[in-house]
């Protein structure tokens, strides 16, 4: 593969697991200009214009729903927003004729959020238009990893040797694995903490250290990405109560005092606060959980922009109104 094949995306982006780090670098060097055109007055650039996007949302969403449609708002792209609810999903239609019909319509990318691992995989290899995954099951949340590795970095000095544990649920975690791969691919040494019930079985194949005790985990990593109880996903006993694995596992300011030295927090959100974290730690001067919210945005300008054929050395000048 040359250089310049190497340095794209690609048609899709499906997950992080296939992405080299120098591909995950240009997309986390891609967003830094994009950041600015959120602060600007009038948050409007021309750098998608003529371009359609379609988000196909077959599950809840705020976050990424939002800064997705604001991303691609922001870049001048023609959007339509469709949730399965209110689509002919609900007559029976299947994803692939869904597709296809907004095909027909003729569309350049879809971002799609589905309950199925999977899905979007499914979708990219049946389709010409561009699919991003906005979370598939418990399978990838790419622009979620790739937002939180932007949020780590503009915090520490580098991700290489950096020790991040992700904490909680990891077992239905999307989230978990994306920020699995995208981490492991920048060198950051990666924990995994949670109730034995809620890690993966072979959870050390995914080369991570494994914390059976939260205390250990604080008391070896530098970074927390502090994940929510999925209790939409749980059909089984995983823990004995919400109290109980708050008491345990929980996230609080005694245990990170208990470490003697600050970590940075992290939480893709929605949080359950007082089960997974506390507010106090939530809302507190470590934490940069609203950094992520706010970096998402400009992650996804990033990943639309690349997708759609932008170079990531002209990122600084099509945001100008230049060149793309
Ligand atoms: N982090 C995240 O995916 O949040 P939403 O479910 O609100 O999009």
């Amino acid at each position: 593969m040359s250089d310049e094949a190497s340095l794209s995306l690609g048609k899709d982006l499906t997950g992080l697991e296939t992405l080299s780090a120098a591909q995950i670098r240009m997309i986390l060097d891609t967003a830094e200009p994009f950041k600015e055109i959120s602060e600007r007055r009038i948050k409007k650039v021309p750098v998608l214009r003529g371009k359609t996007i379609v988000n196909l949302f077959f599950e809840a969403s705020t976050r990424t729903r939002v800064s997705f449609e604001f991303a691609e708002k922001r870049l001048s792209a023609d959007t339509v927003n469709i949730s399965s609810t209110g689509s002919s999903v609900v007559k029976g239609e299947t994803l692939v004729d869904t597709a296809r019909n907004l095909e027909a319509m003729r569309i350049d990318m879809v971002v799609m959020r589905h309950g199925s691992s999977g899905a979007a995989r499914f979708l990219a290899d049946r389709i010409p238009s561009s699919v991003v995954n906005a979370g598939d099951g418990s399978h990838e949340h790419p622009t979620q990893g790739l937002l939180d590795l932007l949020t780590i970095r503009d915090h520490t000095e580098k991700i290489e040797g950096l020790k991040v544990c992700i904490v909680g649920d990891i077992l239905h975690s999307r989230v978990a694995r994306s920020n699995i791969y995208g981490l492991r691919a920048l060198g950051a040494e990666v924990g995994v903490c949670g109730p034995r019930t809620l890690l993966p079985p072979a959870a050390e194949e995914l080369g991570v250290h494994v914390f059976s005790r939260v205390e250990e985990a604080i008391e070896w990593a530098d970074v927390l990405n502090v994940l929510r109880l999925q209790l939409e996903r749980m059909h089984a006993g995983y823990v004995p109560s919400l109290r109980e694995y708050n008491r345990v596992w929980g996230i609080t300011t005694a245990r990170l005092e208990a470490a003697e030295r600050d970590l940075l927090i992290l939480h893709p959100g929605p949080m359950n606060r007082g089960v997974e974290i506390d507010s106090d730690v939530a809302d507190g001067p470590h934490s940069v959980i609203l950094n992520q919210v706010t970096n998402g945005v400009a992650v996804r300008m990033a990943v639309l922009y690349l997708l759609a054929g932008g170079r990531p050395e002209k990122a600084e000048a099509a945001k100008q109104g230049g060149e793309s």
